[in-house]
């Protein structure tokens, strides 16, 4: 039976992600929220997990629903080795395996240098970057013992790291952050090299200014939102739904030989825009 997802639009006529299970950190707001919705409107079976706010959990895990497909919340915090290893053995458990593994858990807490603190840097380090490792690490696990299954997908499994223009763009009073994302474009590509022989696909997804509570004091007057708009040839702040959709395409059969890569969405932030005018 076909079903339409609450914001009335159809699942695709030929589910991109059908039979696949993924679990999306951080996916009660913003960027990993789109992106569990989005998965589940391409037809997977989605795991919400989250580390504050049950009830915005269990809303997308609503919406997912309404696509035919399954979904649960799963509460844990990604710099918690236990708390990740329990994750996925509950998934397991539950959903009988996992395909997709998107890190995408991640927070700011900014400050010039000489104000930061021991604990705004470890928080960001650990959540950010240990988060992905934890992540990444268990479901490579479980990737290796289940092996290809071809009616699923060509690959044994994917691995997509939610990083940042950040992770080569410096961003001054920001160094915990960006610092964290640019470990998160090392692990990527170091996990890449090493999985790739299991057929195991790992690539990173390299947002810019995308509209989301972590950001939100760049767009939320229409002065801030012209000033960040200086850094964006493309000309508008992105939607989450931007991430979604490249999340979607990256994790399925389409996106098979891309493997180690980065891929910008960022509507041309990355294009040094200063030098249009410039140089
Ligand atoms: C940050 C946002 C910022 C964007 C572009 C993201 O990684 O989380 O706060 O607006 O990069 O600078």
């Amino acid at each position: 039976m076909e079903t339409s997802g609450s914001d009335g639009r159809q699942p695709l006529a030929h589910p991109l992600l059908k039979g696949q299970k993924a679990l999306v950190t951080g996916a009660n707001s913003g960027i990993g929220k789109a992106t569990a919705i989005g998965l589940g409107r391409a037809g997977a079976d989605v795991v919400v997990n989250y580390v504050a706010g049950r009830d915005a959990a269990e809303d997308v895990v609503r919406e997912i629903e309404s696509f035919g497909v399954r979904a649960y919340a799963h509460e844990a915090d990604v710099s918690q080795e236990k708390q990740v290893s329990d994750m996925v053995d509950r998934m397991v458990q539950k959903f009988g395996t996992i395909d997709v593994m998107v890190a995408n858990a991640g927070l700011q807490r900014d400050a010039p240098l000489t104000d930061m603190t021991m604990a705004q840097w470890q928080k960001v380090l650990d959540v950010n970057l240990t988060g992905q490792f934890l992540c990444a690490r268990e479901a490579a696990k479980e990737f290796m013992r289940r092996g290809v299954v071809p009616e699923v997908s060509r690959s044994v499994g994917k691995i997509i790291c939610m990083s940042s223009v950040h992770q080569i763009i410096p961003w001054a009073g920001h160094v915990n952050y960006a610092s964290s994302k640019g470990g998160v474009q090392m692990l990527m590509a170091t996990l890449a090299q090493e999985l790739a022989p299991h057929r195991i696909r790992v690539n990173a997804v390299a947002p810019g200014a995308i509209r989301t509570p972590i950001n939100r004091s760049a767009w939320d007057t229409p002065e801030a939102e012209a000033d960040l708009l200086r850094l964006v040839p493309y000309d508008r702040v992105g939607d989450p739904d931007d991430i979604a959709n490249v999340v979607a395409a990256l994790a399925s059969d389409l996106f098979d030989y891309v493997v180690g890569t980065t891929l910008y969405v960022d509507g041309g932030m990355t294009l040094f825009p200063g030098f249009a005018t410039g140089g």
